[in-house]
């Protein structure tokens, strides 16, 4: 499916909730795994959407959040959607906390990629970031993650000025693609919606990590084969280093993404906050839907490094007013 840019849009993010058992600093999410989420879309209803992009031309759903392993009936969305002939790659983003026990069920089920949220390797710090002690957990989802044999085992380490980002937090967190075979995705801050929350407090740029890592050498740049992702070797490592950068790079020209929420709205660009209501739709009025928006696609975000803004935002101050709601929108 073209876009009036002649961008190929054929990567869907799904969140399927907006629930989330951390409760992350720069994340409105909140610890909420006890009740359901009132506007949270049904199985069938997602797995409509899931029908709806496939005949619209999606070849790859990322299912999101919040925390999808909050869902009960989260390997059965799976399986229905891994049905989708055209659909052919599964992937899942999860904060690791439920993969350990989950991990082969969910390959079983048709995910063929996992992404796994870690900010740190420092259990005091992680604790500082997400609210919960869960360290051991999230490396034992790491570990079950690599021996259920996923094609891709990817960790996001979202970049925090004064928290992480100095050269020991990033040195340790990149211990991690020295014990496994998995790529460590350091990501710049993107402002979110949260009372209290200061974007121009916490953001730090990418080029941290290059001084940190002065061993790093460069694979491919983004945009090339790795999506969004500056990929590098660590000389040693049985995994890899990338870097992402959407506020000091923004890699608009290549993006092939749209996103629905998990209340059911179709989201063409994530830093703009025009939504179409698909829920309810059938597959075919579904992927209508999706053929009309998918001209709407803007071809570019507001978010650059002199103006870190949305729409028309001119400063730091702006963002943090009007920033995302990730948990809904899924990242
Ligand atoms: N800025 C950048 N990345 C974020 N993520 C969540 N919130 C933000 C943010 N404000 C990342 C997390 C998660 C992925 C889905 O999105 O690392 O792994």
């Amino acid at each position: 499916m073209k876009d009036s840019f002649e961008r190929n849009i054929s990567y869907l993010r799904l969140s399927v909730t907006s629930r989330c058992s951390l409760n992350c600093i720069y994340c409105t999410a909140g610890a909420s795994d006890c009740c359901r989420c009132p506007d949270e879309l049904s199985a069938d209803e997602i797995l409509e959407i899931a029908r709806g992009a496939a005949l619209a031309g999606f070849t790859k759903i990322r299912l999101t959040g919040g925390e999808p392993l909050i869902r009960g009936d989260i390997t059965k969305i799976c399986r229905e959607i891994h049905k989708i002939s055209q659909i052919k790659e599964l992937c899942l983003t999860t904060n690791g906390i439920g993969l350990a026990p989950a991990a082969h069920d969910l390959r079983d089920s048709g995910v063929s990629r996992v992404n796994i949220s870690i900010d740190s390797a420092d259990p005091a710090v992680l604790r500082r970031i997400t609210g919960r002690s869960c360290l051991n957990d999230v490396v034992a989802g790491i570990e079950a993650a690599v021996s259920a044999g996923f094609e891709s085992v990817k960790l996001n380490a979202v970049l925090l000025k004064g928290v992480n980002d100095d050269v020991q937090s990033i040195r340790q967190l990149a211990g991690f693609v020295q014990k496994y075979p998995v790529d460590l995705r350091f990501i710049e801050l993107m402002p979110v919606k949260k009372k209290g929350f200061s974007f121009s407090s916490y953001f730090s740029g990418s080029d941290a990590v290059l001084r940190a890592l002065p061993d790093l050498e460069m694979i491919s740049p983004q945009g090339f084969n790795e999506g969004v992702a500056d990929m590098y070797r660590l000389p040693g490592a049985c995994g890899r280093i990338g870097i992402i950068s959407p506020v000091t790079a923004c890699f608009c020209r290549s993006c092939c993404r749209m996103r629905v929420t998990s209340d059911g709205k179709l989201r063409p660009c994530l830093l703009r906050n025009e939504e179409f209501s698909i829920r309810g739709l059938n597959a075919g009025a579904v992927a209508d839907e999706i053929r009309r928006a998918v001209f709407k696609k803007p071809s570019g975000h507001d978010l650059s490094p002199g103006t870190v803004c949305l729409r028309n935002a001119s400063d730091h101050e702006t963002a943090d007013a009007c920033g995302l709601e990730m948990q809904r929108i899924g990242g």
